[in-house]
């Protein structure tokens, strides 16, 4: 199929672009390069540098029969102070992305959603039917963006399934996470183990869970990846579909410290510091939609692995 991946030189879009290639699909990236790297472009990619305001033209050129659309900003902390960038691109440049789909008659979409939009669960693991709620402006955007591609499936006959990620981790095909502003948990242990860090500031130790850290579900980017590909002809014309995808399985901060020191053989100092705002103490997804439906199936479900996929592709880098 020919496709045009949104936000494909960032990590995740980077590795689904690489599967997709592996799969032999013709892919476009298109992406701004602001938080993403023009050498993670898998080569076998078109690459054009434009932002989602600005996709018209790229479409109306590419002429692509499916989208996956991973171009968003992610930081649910600057999400907070700076609102006005998470309203303009995640959900005025999804829309201006949506609209230039129409106009080169592509109604075939992937859209990266997110666990951000449901909030504090009042029951874990998170069925896609429990109530959105979202607690920062990142998840209320993404959010947004799902009931975009309601209404355009109702009304232009889109074809769309909303990913909503849990804790996306590992690495794949040599790429790996490479944030300009590191904020995620693995990727910040990783860099104490290989000393560019002194110590991890673990936020919390008093919350209601069996070692006091916050639980998460963390889930290996290939996994993900075979999502993405099983998604891409899922849905039939004027359907918008909504799947969770994680593990299932919660791990804890201490957990995941622990599976940092046993995959690099690291010390790793931790420094006990105060909860961080809006971190629910437990996110863990139920994940049986996507399986029952798509027959999707985590295939690294082991966290030491996916540990040791991230801490292998950070030191080749290195
Ligand atoms: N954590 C620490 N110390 C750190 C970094 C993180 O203790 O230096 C803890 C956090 O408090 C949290 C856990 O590690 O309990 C995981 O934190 P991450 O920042 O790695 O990931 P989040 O669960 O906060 O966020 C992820 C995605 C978001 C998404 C969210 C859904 O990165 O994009 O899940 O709730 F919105």
């Amino acid at each position: 199929m020919r496709v045009l991946v949104a936000g494909g030189a960032g990590y995740i879009g980077s590795v689904v672009t690489a599967a997709l290639l592996a799969d032999g699909h013709e892919v476009t990236v298109l992406d701004d390069l602001s938080t993403g790297h023009a050498d993670a472009v898998p080569s076998g990619a078109t690459f054009v540098q434009a932002s989602l305001h600005d996709s018209a033209p790229v479409l109306a050129d590419v002429r692509p029969e499916a989208v996956l659309h991973f171009a968003a900003k992610s930081l649910v902390g600057e999400s907070q102070v700076k609102p006005e960038i998470y309203w303009d691109t995640n959900v005025a440049g999804s829309l201006a992305l949506l609209e230039a789909m129409r106009a080169a008659g592509c109604r075939r979409i992937v859209f990266s959603s997110t666990a951000a939009t449901y909030g504090e669960p009042a029951q874990v693991p998170i069925r896609e039917d429990a109530p959105t709620r979202p607690t920062n402006t990142y998840g209320a955007s993404k959010l947004a963006v799902d009931a975009m591609l309601t209404s355009y499936a109702t009304a232009y006959d889109f074809a769309a399934v909303s990913l909503r990620y849990f804790n996306v981790a590992g690495a794949a095909h040599g790429l790996g996470e490479r944030h300009t502003t590191e904020t995620h948990l693995i990727p910040i242990a990783l860099q104490v183990a290989a000393g560019t860090r002194e110590a991890i500031t673990v936020y919390g130790e008093d919350y209601p869970t069996p070692d006091g850290t916050c639980i998460r579900d963390y889930i290996h980017v290939s996994d993900l990846a075979d999502a993405h590909l099983l998604a891409l002809t899922a849905p039939a014309p004027g359907e918008h579909r909504v799947y969770n995808l994680g593990n299932g399985t919660g791990f804890s901060v201490q957990e995941v410290v622990d599976a940092v020191r046993e995959v690099t053989g690291h010390s790793v100092p931790v420094v006990v510091g105060q909860r961080r705002a809006g971190d629910p103490a437990q996110l863990v997804a139920s994940s049986e939609r996507i399986r029952s439906d798509l027959g999707w199936e985590p295939r690294h479900t082991d966290l030491a692995g996916i540990v040791r996929d991230a801490w292998e592709t950070a030191q080749k880098r290195a």
